[in-house]
């Protein structure tokens, strides 16, 4: 061995890098069935049900992917910033959760053309927006690959956990961007609320709920936050909900 062998993080991130060309490739090949039908022959309302929702997990695994690569990027202290308003991080990650959700919804949430549509729209959905004026129009420096991560991983787990509501806050005070991601689902025990930023570590007891989550989304928000100079404080107790609070200083 020597000190010129990649590391193994960076034979993963390899392999991990070369599932984009396969992905894309089925993505490629639904949308062409799909859109280009004179030339691929008629669909079935079935057919067209089944291959949309081939297309919509091809774009969540592209998302993972990359969300993989992004913390290979963080760890090497790359940063790549970008002027976004947050409007368009919080929108973004809606359509993102959504899509997989419930795709008529995410569909409406493309469609709204102010917050107040917005709002109304995901209310019916069990989800409250709470963002003052100034804050959903602001302009942020933020890398936001890194910052879209963070985000929609709290908002996918507040959907995993939650009875029936997710509330998303947001506000820009004294240059930093603080974003509140609460549901009112069965909380975190306070003795494992150390333990859920830890890999690997999951809070279900039973074997399903060990092979459906692997306890790795909230160790790399931290990743993420602490190259970024932000943190994370979580308030939740047993039977409480849980309520994930992330500031991330503006630049
Ligand atoms: N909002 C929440 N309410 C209750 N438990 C949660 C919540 N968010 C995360 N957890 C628990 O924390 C553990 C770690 O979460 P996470 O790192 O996101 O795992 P995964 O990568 O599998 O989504 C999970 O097993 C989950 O049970
Ligand atoms: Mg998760």
């Amino acid at each position: 061995m020597t000190d010129k062998m990649p590391d193994t993080n960076i034979k993963t991130e390899i392999l991990i890098h070369d599932l984009k060309v396969p992905i894309s490739v089925i993505n490629a090949g639904a949308r062409s069935l799909l859109e280009r039908q004179d030339t691929y022959g008629p669909l079935t309302e079935k057919q067209i049900k089944v291959l949309k929702r081939i297309v919509r997990n091809t774009l969540a695994t592209q998302r993972l992917v990359n969300d993989v690569l992004e913390l290979g990027r963080s760890r090497e202290g790359v940063h790549i910033c970008s002027q976004f308003t947050v409007a368009s991080l919080v929108v973004g990650v809606l359509v993102e959760v959504f899509d997989l959700a419930d795709p008529g919804v995410a569909d409406d949430i493309r469609k709204a053309q102010t917050y107040a549509q917005l709002q109304d729209v995901i209310e019916k959905a069990g989800v409250c927006l709470n963002f003052a004026q100034q804050t959903w129009e602001a302009s942020v420096c933020l890398d936001a690959a890194k910052v879209r991560q963070i985000l929609r991983n709290l908002v996918t787990n507040a959907f995993k956990h939650r009875a029936a509501r997710v509330d998303i806050r947001g506000l820009i005070q004294e240059n930093r961007l603080t974003l509140w991601v609460k549901d009112d689902g069965r909380g975190i025990p306070r003795s494992d609320q150390q333990r859920i930023f830890e890999t690997y570590f999951t809070t279900g007891g039973s074997i399903e709920d060990a092979i459906q989550s692997h306890g790795l989304g909230l160790a790399g928000v931290m990743v993420l936050l602490r190259d970024m100079g932000g943190e994370l404080v979580l308030d939740s107790d047993s039977g409480q909900g849980a309520e994930f609070k992330v500031v991330i200083p503006l630049l």
